[in-house]
């Protein structure tokens, strides 16, 4: 029996290593230095390459490397009988709840702003926006979400909350899917946190954008497919939008041609919001592998149907 690391952009040796610490009977094979393909029944994977998994018979579970499992469930080669777990860890909500809170105090304190002052040598105050004259949207009260929304209101923001089913989280204004018109009407940053899926594909538009309280921003840390690329450059400069941050894209690494870059007010980052812990995801993989040996049910299992 072996375990399948694999992954065309990260670097899998930390990740092994963190396993072979928590126990060096694993036998675990890094793609694409496969030996044994039908002694593979557990595959850890982030961004894998086509077709790939229907070279390993005996497979039964694939785990994200990450939270999102999209690039899973976009493989339709991969059969429906094998199931797919994903990573949640207090880490990755931690890391993320950090990047959204220095993107919001980026946005109030203009920071970028200062910074190419800076540069510049230009002595010039800015106005700021008061921190109680605006509040932060957080669309997708999952995991990661759920706790970004927390963190904010800790740090004595107005929070709102947008998710599929209506949720309950101390200090936040939650609102369902079918109330998308009030939740937005309410909000002045719009944090994006949704998974993707067919039905949150694009819903960063400019119909969107026009729904949001003014002034409006947007800081999209989910996935690049969220976002209507041009209808944010034309929000952008109507002032419709006021500034973007985001991390993910629909195309990654952003090509060096695109018009985000150097764009004054976006402030991107290369998909780093927040990373897997090589560690902390060695325990939840190798508990998930255990449970699969012993035919238990699998933790954090994805909804297939559901898209996440
Ligand atoms: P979860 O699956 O735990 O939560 C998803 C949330 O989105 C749930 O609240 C769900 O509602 C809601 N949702 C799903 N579909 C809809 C819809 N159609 N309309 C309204 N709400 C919807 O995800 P996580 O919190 O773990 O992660 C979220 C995403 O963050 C990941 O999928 C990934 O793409 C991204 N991510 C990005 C990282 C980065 O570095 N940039 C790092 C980690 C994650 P309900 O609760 O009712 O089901
Ligand atoms: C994730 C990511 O989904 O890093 O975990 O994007």
């Amino acid at each position: 029996m072996s375990l399948l690391l694999v992954s065309k952009n990260r670097n899998l040796k930390p990740y092994k290593k963190a396993l072979l610490d928590l126990d060096p009977n694993l036998d675990i094979e890094i793609w694409p230095g496969i030996n044994k393909a039908e002694q593979v029944q557990f595959a850890v994977a982030w961004q894998h390459p086509a077709n790939l998994f229907e070279k390993f018979p005996n497979l039964k579970v694939i785990s994200s490397l990450g939270a999102g499992v999209d690039h899973l469930l976009s493989d339709d080669t991969i059969p429906e009988s094998i199931q797919f777990t994903r990573i949640v860890a207090p880490s990755l909500s931690g890391q993320m709840a950090d990047y959204v809170l220095t993107a919001v105090l980026n946005i109030i304190r203009k920071t970028d702003q200062y910074t190419d002052q800076q540069r510049k040598a230009i002595w010039k105050p800015l106005s700021s926006i008061k921190k109680h004259d605006v509040t932060i949207g957080v669309m997708g009260l999952g995991e990661i979400g759920s706790e970004v929304a927390k963190m904010l209101v800790n740090n004595g923001f107005s929070v709102t909350g947008w998710s599929k089913s209506k949720k309950s989280v101390n200090g936040v204004a939650c609102y369902a899917k079918d109330e998308l018109g009030s939740f937005l009407a309410k909000t002045n940053i719009a944090v994006c946190l949704l998974p993707l899926t067919p039905e949150t594909n694009n819903i960063l538009n400019l119909e969107l954008f026009k729904g949001l309280k003014k002034p409006s921003f947007l800081i999209n840390v989910a996935r690049g497919d969220h976002l209507v690329e041009e209808d944010l450059i034309y929000a952008l400069d109507t002032d419709q939008i006021s500034h973007a941050t985001l991390d993910v894209f629909s195309e990654e690494p952003l090509p060096e041609s695109h018009p985000f870059w150097g764009r004054e007010k976006i402030t991107l980052t290369p998909h780093i919001a927040s990373v897997t812990d090589p560690q902390e995801s060695a325990e939840l993989i190798l508990e998930n592998y255990k449970r699969m040996l012993s035919g238990m049910e699998l933790l954090h299992k994805v909804n297939r149907e559901a898209g996440y």
